[in-house]
């Protein structure tokens, strides 16, 4: 789950970085009284979980509390790269004598952490990246040793940035540590005109699978998120949504990220990942299912069983009672193999259901998804 910046600025105070002050609000009223307390010009921030605010129009500042009382009514309710303006900030305006760019990010490639730096940071980082690589450091970091002073200085000092921003490089490492983060980054951390550390903006992303100890975020998220996969979730069922036109459903996450993997080599796109898990009864089908036709995009459905402990009889009879139940328009490609698989697939050819077809192998069953796909 991605913080929003307000809420990666508490972090980052909460962990003794350096921040602007600033109030969060959602009334143009009140943006008034927060400008004034905060000295009157202030710098108003739409909080959105997207990133380039400031070059979509997210981030302005202005000169006095009236003024930030008229931008914050024209920020609120707007859409910022496609993402609806419910909040805002309010931050005091600093002094920028220089931007820099700094993070610690799960490197799923490499199997570790990696600090990643730069010395010209702010709102161009992309292109700097894209066309001066050279001058991004990017430092792979032991989850065990973390990040000590004087590694942090190795970091500076790899980047061309100030030793004076080493113990902030610490303590944003004690973020990630201690909030179970998989990202968290600060662009700009600016050095000001009167030679301060700031943080100026935070990104801050949190393992969903450590939930259980963060929980004061709760559930908050599901507001920006997909509403298909806050219906599945609801359900309990293990849902994201992609954006193709195979509907795909199926029990273990292996299978069903290599039945993906199949239909993508058929040419045809994934409109999901769906992991029924171990229990495919007729409801937990039926839910399923009626999540996956919800997709407006979906064209046609693959369903990919491999019996194990729930029988592809079972499965079978939870087709049909979730066909009848969710009674789909859009055709279904079914795979049955494993326990009971002679039996599933004759209770599937005895109903004869004309949406219903059968394939004998998965490369089959993706193939003839993926061409009633583009035909349906
Ligand atoms: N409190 C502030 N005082 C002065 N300038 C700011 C402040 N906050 C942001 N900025 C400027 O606005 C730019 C964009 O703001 P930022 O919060 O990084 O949003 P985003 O990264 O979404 O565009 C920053 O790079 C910085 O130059
Ligand atoms: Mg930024």
């Amino acid at each position: 789950m991605d913080l929003y910046e307000h809420q990666a600025r508490q972090l980052f105070q909460d962990h003794g970085i350096p921040v602007p002050r600033a109030e969060v609000t959602r009334s143009p009223k009140e943006a008034r009284e927060i400008a004034r307390r905060l000295g009157g010009r202030a710098v108003v921030k739409a909080q959105v979980k997207t990133g380039g605010r400031g070059k979509a129009g997210g981030v302005r500042l202005v000169a006095d509390p009236a003024a930030a009382e008229l931008t914050a009514r024209q920020m609120l309710g707007t859409a910022i790269n496609g993402h609806r303006v419910r909040t805002l900030m309010l931050a005091e305006p600093v002094d920028i004598a220089e931007e820099f760019y700094v993070s610690y990010v799960l490197d799923r490639a490499s199997g570790g952490f990696l600090a990643i730096a730069c010395a010209q940071g702010g709102v161009d980082i992309e292109e700097v990246a894209a066309h001066h690589p050279q001058a991004v450091a990017r430092i792979p970091v032991d989850r065990a040793e973390g990040v000590t002073s004087t590694k942090a200085g190795e970091i500076a000092s790899a980047a061309g940035l100030p030793p004076r921003t080493a113990d902030v490089l610490v303590r944003l490492w004690q973020v990630l540590v201690a909030e179970d983060a998989l990202l968290v980054e600060v662009n700009p951390l600016v050095r000001t005109a009167q030679g301060h550390v700031l943080a100026l903006d935070g990104k801050v992303t949190l393992d969903d699978n450590a939930r259980f100890r963060q929980a004061r975020w709760g559930d908050e998220d599901t507001e920006q998120r997909d509403p298909l996969e806050t219906e599945a979730a609801a359900r309990g069922l293990h849902y994201v949504k992609l954006d193709g036109e195979v509907g795909i459903i199926g029990n273990g996450a292996g299978l069903v990220m290599s039945t993906l993997d199949v239909v993508a080599g058929c040419g045809a796109r994934p409109a999901d990942f769906l992991d029924i898990g171990g229990g495919a009864s007729a409801e937990v089908m039926a839910d399923a299912l009626s999540v996956v036709l919800a997709d407006p995009a979906v064209r046609s459905v693959l369903v990919n069983v491999f019996g194990g402990i729930t029988a592809c009889d079972t499965v079978a009879d939870g087709i049909l009672a979730a066909v009848d139940r969710v009674r789909p328009t859009k055709p279904l490609v079914v795979r049955l193999d494993g326990n009971n698989a002679a039996r599933g697939r004759a209770i599937l050819d005895a109903r004869a259901h004309p949406l219903v077809e059968q394939a004998a192998t998965m490369d089959g069953a993706a193939r003839r998804a993926a061409e009633l796909a583009h035909t349906a």
